[in-house]
């Protein structure tokens, strides 16, 4: 097996997923990945293991760089199982001592083993392998409660698990190589639907980090590449969207009955085009809900059009909007739109939806009975021309 460095003695030992399309309700249509990492020195460390389907080639990548029998430490950075669910097959064969949190050890005791050795650390906490020391910083909801991030000191490289991840699966390791997908695209894409929910805990790391002058040459996540080149930028990067700014933009996301839900969403957006305002438009039954979220999360305006069906929200509306109240989008406004035949719950329950999550909705819903006519689409034309503004106004 070919080894990968990362720098002398620091090891990749991952696996790459290349055929998983859904990562728990995330349209992954790249795979992923499930990095690992060996560090040797006068001991050896091992960084996370990966998701058990795929403990077999972990374990021969582990093997293509050192013996079990060699390594002392094993560093449980967050105990998700795609990141842990190796670790009984790993511990039949290593007779090292586990570092992780409390939250991850109690759940370690529980679903695995409490026979094994384990350490319990919390930020500053060190570890010193001979020449090169880990330093631990607890990072809860970032992205579970158990959660930490382990720093290299000497080698000045972060593995953060899930943070600054991104789910490709490829031949590349790092970010700089890739050439068919956008690294960044993709790392905005897995940041709005795994990680905006916790953007606090995120505003917090991003300032610990800062304020211990952790230099950072390179990050190493668990899911797909490593930033070598562009750490600053994806730093930056984290930085805003974990606080919430967004383009004057909006996104139009809708599904249709019989067409007149999806008359008023094209009227709409016609409004905006008049004011000049950019926009995106997803009929939900055929989008990619994971995608929409990015591009949600880019932008500071939503406009949901919902037909109402058996006194209800649409079904794909009412999935979307639980998705994404869920992942509390920050700083955004919306607006509701939707046609109706015998009753018109819908739009009330769409807004009653978005403020549930967070999101503050401006103007009262446009609802119109069967297809809309000439002088309601006339008014569709002024209810996106008066978004529009509202989108330009909001800091
Ligand atoms: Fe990649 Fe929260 O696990």
């Amino acid at each position: 097996m070919k080894l990968i460095n990362l720098t002398d003695n620091v090891y990749w030992v991952g696996t790459v997923d290349w055929n998983v399309r859904d990562f728990h309700g995330y349209n992954t249509p790249y795979g992923t990945t499930y990095n690992a990492y060996l560090v040797s020195d006068k001991k050896t460390a091992l960084i996370d293991t990966v998701y058990w389907k795929f403990k077999d080639v972990y374990l021969r990548r582990i093997e293509s760089v050192t013996d079990f029998d060699k390594i002392d430490y094993v560093i449980v950075n967050h105990i998700e199982y795609d990141h842990s669910s190796s670790l009984p097959y790993l511990m039949e064969r290593v007779d090292g001592e586990i570092f992780c949190t409390k939250r991850a050890r109690d759940v370690i005791e529980r679903i695995y083993s409490d026979e094994w050795s384990i350490n319990v650390v919390k930020t500053g906490d060190e570890l010193s392998i001979g020449n090169k020391t880990f330093k631990f910083i607890e990072t809860p909801m970032v992205h579970w409660p158990d959660t930490m991030f382990t720093y290299l000191v000497e080698d000045e490289i972060l593995f953060p698990n899930d943070g600054f991840g991104q789910h490709i699966a490829s031949s590349e390791r790092f970010a700089d190589e890739i050439s068919f997908v956008d690294p960044y695209d993709e790392a905005a894409k897995y940041y709005a639907n795994i990680i905006m929910l916790y953007s606090k805990q995120v505003q917090k790391v991003l300032k610990y980090l800062k304020e211990q002058n952790i230099s950072i040459k390179m990050i190493a996540p668990s899911h797909g590449l490593i930033w070598r080149n562009g750490v600053e930028k994806i730093l930056d990067l984290y930085g805003k969207w974990s606080s919430g700014m967004a383009a004057d933009k909006v996104i139009i996301v809708y599904d249709t009955m019989w067409e007149s839900t999806e008359k008023m969403a094209w009227a709409i957006a016609k409004g905006l085009e008049e004011e000049k305002m950019d926009y995106e438009i997803y009929l939900l039954k055929h989008s990619d809900w994971s995608w929409i979220m990015k591009e949600i999360m880019l932008a500071k305006g939503i406009l949901v059009g919902t037909p109402t069906l058996n006194r209800e929200l649409y079904p794909s509306v009412a999935g979307f909007l639980t998705y994404m109240k869920g992942l509390k989008p920050i700083n955004k406004i919306a607006s509701v739109f939707g046609s109706y035949g015998w009753s018109g719950e819908g739009v009330k329950k769409a807004e009653e939806m978005l403020r549930e999550g967070g999101i503050e909705v401006v103007d009262s819903g446009l609802i119109f009975r069967y297809t809309p006519t000439e002088d309601e689409i006339q008014q569709c034309i002024e209810f996106g021309k008066s978004f529009a503004e509202k989108v330009r106004e909001k800091e």
